[in-house]
């Protein structure tokens, strides 16, 4: 039998429409490449409004350019964005028994279930159903978006008559007739036009249909194919007409002898294929060159793999175990697998945010992979930098002379944010990219890499700190810029972007230092002109960094303005007005001491040196009272704070609050998709909250804590390509070197070797 936290599921699957829109994205399929959103493939009940539901299916990183309208036409702001598009629909198949037409809005459902299975990557469906004339049928159908061969979606169909035999019709769509989903009331949400794609062909050919479509603008094509099998005596009928390709099996069935149908679906684009018509041909060879048994087991191996190097367990809580469990194959179902894609923050799941890249990828989502899958962090990086050229170009349209500076959102490396003052401005953004290329330096040591790709990032991205600060009285200054706080913008010294540009441009000199003598390093100098005055002015710029810092409070400001600003108590806005940013405008919100979320709290956590502990202790506690959470970016990073300074319980609350988010929709919202930097937040609060784990310099560091709830919880951390299991109980803490070599440690500040294993008592 399964272990309970392998699967998430849904028994008597909810036939309203609000939980069938929120099934879409909860029991979505993907696998960084693909993603389809959980349609019932026959439909649903006639009457549900058009629009209502997203069957939609997404490429990471396929996209098409639309308008962006400004008001005022001012130099530089951006006009024209990009949004990430649904692609045709390769979801339904109907089944008619004698006539009538299977659908779980009529005759009696009489059992169902839903369920995400985790260790196996699929979904399955099984309904028990009684048609209106009385034939009954057990239907189980499994999808899977292959971890294997990324390009691949699979329908595997059974349906077994239990008191009818009769004739059976299967007919099975593959329709390229596919608009995007609109939502004027949104602002997270798209809001104009819908229709993208335009159909350049749509054929039949060995018994595929293949539809290709072109963008209007970007001029990419994607192709999809589709083979449909039916594993008994048949006949056969292809009809296509205008961008829709249907396939039709008229079958006999009897009691007790089971159907089954399997629907093959292929994706390609031309981003990654220069014909991507014939890659899904080659595609759908590959694919049909096994049975689809053997694409199971991979799928099953892929993933076993993928659970071993996370190792998460909670001892003693099985229904969040579930939860975690959900939010890291959230991860792994959402991130790019090649240096084309990233990660959106809904993920393949929805097409909430138009499917841009946020820093979410390098602060939430990239941590996770740096400690389990740094080969995954590695394309995170790389996608970075084939992008590096837009964000020079960037940072050119904003006046800058020198340097790079990524954009706030995008998807194929041009800003796209339509309101700059929480958007482009947030310039962290370059600073959060570095952080991640350090890290992943830290955690594996892969200076090759670093010599290839990523210093250039770092080099480039630094000087755009030398351009946007100067010197004033003897300190290095960075104005008018936001932080990630996005209540609270257009802002002198954002403490939050002022200590990360300082390590940044430390790293800058350190990388420049470790590379100089290397093969190659040369080129990269000649490349981008950088002198040794620069970097000796990086090193001034980051030795006299302004670090805002308040006397009276023993805190450190938010920004230069922040604390003169007026207050708000939170507890006196009305519920209704959650999150503020849909009812105060922004002018309002911005002369407020409220957050939306960490700013200072999050510098705190992720360069925890910098700062005394009484000023974290102490930076904590303000912003706590002023911050609204109405990010779900939010809470995790409070709970990993309040780890480290000891609150164990309110990191316990925290992480409570915000760990199951989507399960439970807290947000209202997840039917627009997932929130992936939330489920990397889940698992940033267990390892590096509660774990205490963090990268260094000088090491790789663990102060584990332990939850009053939990009896105990372990999790692994790969790094320098050895794999260390750590397993928090009561009194002790054991550290277990499961691959690798010998790696020094340290644990609650103290060093050890770790050879084999280690028995720490617990603080
Ligand atoms: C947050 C940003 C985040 C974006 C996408 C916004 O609500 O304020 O920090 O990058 O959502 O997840």
């Amino acid at each position: 039998m399964q272990r309970r936290t392998a699967f998430y599921e849904q028994k008597n699957i909810r036939l309203d429409k609000y939980n069938l829109k929120l099934n879409e994205a909860l029991f979505h399929n993907a696998n960084g490449y693909i993603g389809i959103r959980y349609d019932f493939e026959e439909g649903y009940e006639k009457g549900y409004e058009k629009g209502h539901f997203i069957p939609s299916q997404y490429i990471n990183g396929f996209f098409e350019y639309a308008k962006m309208n400004q008001a005022e036409r001012l130099y530089g702001l951006v006009e024209e964005k990009q949004i990430m598009l649904n692609v045709a629909d390769t979801q339904p198949i109907r089944l008619f028994f004698d006539g009538e037409e299977f659908s779980m809005f009529s005759g009696a459902v009489l059992a169902s279930r839903l369920r995400l299975d985790m260790e196996k990557g699929v979904t399955v469906r099984n309904v028990l159903w009684r048609s209106p004339r009385g034939k009954e049928f057990y239907i189980s159908i499994t999808r899977m978006a292959s971890f294997y061969q990324l390009p691949l979606f699979t329908i595997d169909y059974e349906v077994l008559p239990l008191n009818f035999s009769g004739d059976v019709l299967i007919e099975s769509s593959h329709n390229g007739n596919v608009f995007n989903y609109v939502d004027p009331s949104d602002p997270r949400m798209c809001n104009e036009a819908a229709q993208y794609l335009t159909s350049v062909g749509c054929e039949i050919k060995a018994g595929a249909s293949y539809i290709t479509s072109r963008t209007f603008k970007s001029g990419l094509e994607v192709c999809s194919c589709v083979k449909n099998v039916l594993f008994q005596d048949c006949q056969k009928q292809f009809i296509i007409d205008n961008n829709d390709a249907v396939c039709r099996f008229m079958t006999t069935a009897r009691p007790g002898e089971r159907i089954r149908f399997i629907k093959y679906a292929v994706f390609s684009d031309s981003i990654r294929h220069e014909n991507c018509r014939d890659r899904a041909e080659a595609e759908m060879a590959l694919a049909r060159s096994v049975p689809l048994q053997e694409l199971y087991e991979k799928q099953e191996a892929y993933l076993a793999d993928y659970w071993n190097n996370c190792g998460i367990e909670i001892e003693g809580d099985d229904e969040l175990n579930t939860s975690i469990r959900f939010s890291l194959y959230q991860l792994i179902q959402a991130v790019g697998k090649d240096q084309h894609g990233n990660v959106a923050p809904k993920g393949l799941s929805g097409d909430g945010y138009e499917g841009h890249f946020f820093w979410d990828s390098e602060m939430y989502i990239q941590p996770f992979f740096t400690a389990t899958n740094p080969a995954i962090s590695r394309k995170l990086i790389e996608y970075r930098y084939r992008t590096l050229d837009m964000a020079r170009e960037n940072a050119a349209i904003l006046g800058h002379k020198a340097g790079a500076l990524y954009p706030w959102r995008t998807i194929m490396g041009r800003e796209c944010s339509g309101y700059f003052p929480s958007g482009s401005a947030q310039y962290h953004i370059n600073g959060d990219i570095a952080y991640s290329i350090i890290a992943y330096y830290l955690a594996t040591k892969d200076i090759e890499f670093i010599q290839e790709k990523g210093a250039e990032i770092v080099f480039e991205t630094a000087r755009l700190w030398m351009d946007v600060g100067n010197f004033h009285e003897g300190k290095f200054c960075i104005n008018d810029v936001t932080g990630p706080d996005e209540y609270t913008c257009i802002v002198n010294n954002n403490y939050y972007t002022n200590v990360l540009a300082q390590y940044h441009l430390n790293w800058a000199v350190k990388f420049y230092s470790r590379l100089k003598t290397s093969d190659g390093f040369d080129r990269l100098v000649q490349k981008i002109g950088l002198s040794e005055e620069e970097i000796e002015g990086f090193s001034k710029a980051a030795e006299n960094m302004y670090l805002p810092y308040d006397e009276r409070l023993k805190i450190n400001p938010q920004d230069d303005s922040f604390l003169q600003k007026k207050s708000w108590d939170i507890g006196e806005i009305p519920k209704s007005d959650f999150p503020l940013l849909l009812h105060y405008h922004p002018l309002h919100l911005y002369r407020h001491q409220i957050c939306k979320q960490p700013d200072t709290v999050m510098a705190h956590f992720i360069l925890d040196d910098a700062q005394s502990e009484e000023t974290v202790l102490n930076s904590f506690n303000y912003y706590e009272k002023i911050t609204t959470h109405d990010s779900s970016l939010s809470m995790c990073i409070f709970s990993i704070v309040a780890a480290r300074l000891g609150m164990v319980d309110k990191a316990f609350e925290y992480f409570e609050s915000t760990a199951r988010l989507d399960l439970l929709d807290k947000n209202n919202n997840t039917d627009d998709g997932i929130h992936v930097a939330n489920n990397g937040g889940n698992y940033m609060a267990i390892v590096y909250g509660f774990g205490g784990l963090r990268l260094k310099e000088s090491g790789i560091y663990f102060a584990p804590v332990l939850p009053e709830r939990w009896s105990g919880y372990s999790f692994k951390v790969t790094f320098e390509n050895s794999r260390v299991l750590v397993r928090v109980r009561e009194d002790e803490c054991l550290f277990r070197l499961e691959i690798g070599r010998a790696q020094k440690i340290f644990v609650y500040g103290k060093e050890y070797l770790l050879e084999d294993s280690l028995c720490i008592s617990r603080r």
